[in-house]
């Protein structure tokens, strides 16, 4: 599959089978992410891979409650605000959010190297470096997982789900974690939520806005 194939195919899946995905496959796209651009030359990821649904649930246990109080306070409100395409891709996502982390029986833990400010305080942009650099290469994983005809979906921490997750898997000191990342095969009729159409000349502005 080519670059361009592979940035239309990409789409975010949360409707997973239990077929499960080959180690050599795995491997392959998590090399992906060690090809991203990195803010220090020295790529400090680390993965963490989680197959054994029973550990699988125990990293995930938090999610249920915190998304339900997320839910419960938010989503009538957000439906006034919201742009009808991004409502209807959260509504479809909010209720998935656990259960499609957990059933491709592949959850992968990314993990980067932080240093300086607490990450949470930046002190400035470049603060931000070694987070930025971990999405560059988390792009890639979902691109490399793509061509191989894998789907993903990705879910951010909330509330205390990143500490949960350090202290389960006893990440270093240093390392943060950006977000639960569920590898695996799209189920059968699996929802994929519409894209915004976007005009991309809308988008490109020429020597000023
Ligand atoms: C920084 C970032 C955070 C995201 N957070 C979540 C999330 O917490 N839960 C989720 O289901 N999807 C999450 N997504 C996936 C988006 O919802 C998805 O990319 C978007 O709806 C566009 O759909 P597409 O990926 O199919 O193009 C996130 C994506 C990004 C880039």
């Amino acid at each position: 599959m080519d670059l361009y194939e592979a940035l239309e195919k990409r789409r975010t899946i949360r409707d997973f089978s239990d077929k499960e995905v080959p180690d050599e496959v795995l491997r392959k796209i998590l090399a992906a992410a060690f090809k991203a651009p990195t803010n220090d030359h020295l790529r400090q990821l680390e993965f963490v891979v989680v197959r054994d649904k029973a550990r699988i649930a125990a990293i995930l246990s938090p999610l249920a409650g915190n998304i339900e109080g997320f839910t419960r306070k938010n989503v009538e409100a957000l439906a006034g605000v919201m742009d009808k395409d991004e409502y209807a891709m959260f509504t479809d996502a909010m209720p998935k959010q656990q259960k499609m982390l957990a059933q491709s029986g592949c959850l992968i833990l990314p993990f980067f190297f932080h240093t300086g400010c607490p990450l949470l305080k930046p002190d400035n942009l470049s603060s931000l470096n070694y987070f930025a650099s971990a999405w560059a290469a988390i792009e890639n994983i979902l691109l490399a997982a793509t061509a191989e005809g894998l789907a993903c979906a990705l879910h951010i921490p909330i509330e205390q789900e990143a500490e949960h997750v350090k202290s389960l898997v006893a990440a270093p000191p240093h390392y943060e974690f950006p977000c639960f990342l569920a590898i695996g095969y799209a189920a059968l009729g699996a929802h994929i939520c519409k894209q915004k159409d976007i005009r991309v000349e809308d988008r490109i502005h020429h020597n000023r806005w």
